[in-house]
């Protein structure tokens, strides 16, 4: 049983697909077992995305994270990591295989609707940014 953290980033809320890109993890079989809407802090997009911040892009991608209400997610159940990770697909939209919720959804590589954890030491280190222990309840 793995835990993996999602966001449904502030395109998806605005396009309003929080609902059919939620329904893709229940569908698959996986646990809700923490959600909230909420913003997204500079303070916060800097820790969850500490691996990019001196990108040149990074101030494009704070802008857009911040720029409009998200939902985090802990998603839940087996090997739930890698699999979300492929649901979801590559990072570019035009890109992204058919199937996944990018290669379905989304045309642009910075407005690729969904975040997931890549890897068990990211999705340790992104959960713990966005839930405490005690908002996990899955
Ligand atoms: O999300 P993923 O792990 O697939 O991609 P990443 O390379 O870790 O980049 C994180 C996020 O930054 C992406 O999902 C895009 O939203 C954004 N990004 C961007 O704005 N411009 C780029 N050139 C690359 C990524
Ligand atoms: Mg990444």
């Amino acid at each position: 049983m793995e835990r993996t953290l999602v966001l449904l980033k502030p395109d998806c809320v605005q396009r309003r697909l929080m609902g059919r890109l939620l329904a893709r993890f229940e569908d698959k079989g996986y646990t809700i077992a923490a959600m909230k809407l909420m913003r997204v802090t500079p303070e916060l997009a800097k820790r969850h995305y500490a691996e990019h911040v001196h990108k040149d892009w990074y101030p494009e991608l704070e802008a857009f994270i911040t720029g409009g209400p998200i939902v985090a997610m802990a998603v839940e159940g087996p090997e739930a990591i890698r699999v979300v990770r492929e649901m979801v697909g590559v990072t570019n939209g035009l890109k992204a295989a058919p199937g996944t919720i990018r290669g379905d959804f989304s045309t642009s590589q910075q407005q690729n609707l969904v975040h997931a954890s890549d890897g068990p030491e990211s999705a340790r280190r992104e959960l713990a940014i966005f839930f405490t222990d005690a908002e996990i309840v899955g």
